[in-house]
């Protein structure tokens, strides 16, 4: 019912007003790349990779954790790294993958050589791998201990970009520099700008380089010097995601609290600035091959597809009428709002695990661990002893599930109040019960 209602809202907004939404991820979106072609791939924190042709994805699932980067070069290759540390290349007509390489820390960003057969991974264990992989783009890596590794920054690195000659690698890094590579040798050749904050995002045009900080710093330096060409820094912060197309001359901007700037690269002009959504950051972006679409994701799992000839028709409607849509927190229970904030992004409520990375809650008091059917468990929860109640929910959170339940893959958390923990049981009690179980206590 609700759903239905808010479908008949919505069709009565004017076309221009929303954006085309490609849905099927269970999670936040982390990355989107367009390949020369136009096709469309998603990273998300449900784990997968999402290959889109019109609104039909083909899943790709192996990653054992969120997928933060993806790559889709050409027809016959996407890369991708995620928390798991790995970084993998999948045959986009077959859905095969294997391991390319394996970092010690989660993998942040690729990049792939314009005139080598080489991929880039950067990480937050404070490395960039340079990957020998087969050329035209065939499935068969060579082994992973030939990677160059390129290795200087002192904290992790968020992303890695290589020069149209492919002759240098640009890196950025949490420990607020940004710094140029040989990638034949792996030798750092110069630091190219001190920024003081982190850097999470570098992208190169003809003649600059555009970095996006932690701080809101937005900003055109030269490749070569680092001096300063164009400053577009505004009042928001952090800058997270950072897209151009030559093809358009446009350099698109995503930040934390959900804005995407577009700058015209040859007037040094802001073409466009708009809030995308009204919650949350603009972690993904990317243009369509001729520059007329602008892809975007973020906390949603929808996919969002803006027309760039649109976009001042699109702000304000969608502002409003998107805000209205969503619940305030303070109406909610103590015990709903810790679901929400805590649980919902992982876990689904209704029989069906919706795509997340955890599987549903639905019926979950009274149920042995690990038998949800169809989700793929972690060895240690798989053929588990536990039986899910109130105090063995509680025991989870009291102590975090890497106490409770070593070897699981649920990520480390703990509910430190114990009157948070019984709100939260309280409140799950009833969202999970099944018809069943009906009004139980
Ligand atoms: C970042 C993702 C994530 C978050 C956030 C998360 N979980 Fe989980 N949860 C998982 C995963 C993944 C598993 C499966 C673990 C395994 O297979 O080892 C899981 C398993 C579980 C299980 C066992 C289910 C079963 O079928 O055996 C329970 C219960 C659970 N989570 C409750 C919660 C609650 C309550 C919260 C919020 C306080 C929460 N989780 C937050 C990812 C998450």
């Amino acid at each position: 019912m609700r759903a239905l209602a808010l479908t008949l809202v919505c069709a009565a907004l004017p076309l221009a007003a929303d954006p085309a939404r490609l849905s099927g991820h269970g999670g936040p979106v982390m990355d989107v790349a367009v390949s020369p072609g136009g096709r469309v791939a998603t990273a998300s924190f449900d784990n997968a990779v999402g290959l889109w042709s019109g609104d039909d994805p083909r899943w790709l699932d192996s990653h054992a954790a969120a997928v933060n980067a993806v790559l889709f070069p050409g027809a016959s290759a996407v890369f991708s790294g995620g928390d798991d540390f790995a970084v993998r290349q999948w045959a986009p007509e077959t859905g095969a993958s294997q391991v390319l390489g394996q970092h010690r820390g989660k993998v942040s960003a690729l990049a792939l050589s314009p005139t080598a057969p080489l991929l880039a991974s950067a990480s937050w264990d404070g490395t960039v791998a340079l990957w020998k992989i087969a050329a035209g783009g065939a499935t068969q890596p060579s082994q992973g201990d030939d990677a160059i590794v390129l290795r200087g920054h002192d904290q992790g690195v968020n992303d890695v970009a290589f020069s149209a000659d492919g002759t240098t690698v640009y890196t950025a890094s949490a420990d607020g520099t940004i710094r140029a590579w040989d990638p034949g040798t792996g030798a750092e050749t110069r630091v190219i700008a001190r920024h003081g904050f982190g850097v999470n995002r570098l992208v190169l045009g003809p003649g600059w380089l555009a970095y996006g900080a932690v701080d809101g710093g937005t900003r055109l330096v030269s490749p070569l010097t680092g001096e300063l060409l164009a400053d577009f820094t505004a009042e928001r912060r952090p800058i997270l995601s950072l897209a151009y197309s030559d093809a358009a001359g446009l350099l698109a901007v995503g930040d934390g609290e959900g804005f995407i700037m577009v700058i015209d690269t040859a007037t040094r002009g802001v073409a466009h600035d708009f809030r995308a959504v009204s919650r949350g950051p603009v972690w993904a972006l990317a243009f369509s091959p001729d520059g007329s679409r602008l892809y975007s994701g973020g906390l949603d799992p929808d996919l969002l597809v803006w027309n760039v000839a649109e976009l001042e028709d699109a702000v304000p409607a969608t502002t409003a009428e998107r805000a209205s849509f969503l619940r305030d927190p303070e109406t909610m229970s103590n015990g709903e709002r810790q679901f929400m904030r805590k649980c919902s992004i992982c876990h689904s409520l209704t029989p069906d695990t919706a795509r997340k990375a955890g599987p549903t809650l639905h019926g979950v008091f009274g149920r042995r661990a690990g038998t949800v059917p169809g989700y793929v468990y972690s060895e240690r929860l798989d053929g588990s002893d536990i039986t899910w109640t109130s105090e063995t929910i509680d025991a989870l959170f009291d102590q975090g599930p890497d106490h409770y339940i070593p070897g699981s893959k649920m990520p480390m958390q703990v509910i430190a109040k114990p009157g948070d923990r019984a709100d939260l049981i309280a409140w799950l009690q009833t969202a999970t019960a099944t018809p069943d179980q009906g009004d139980q206590p």
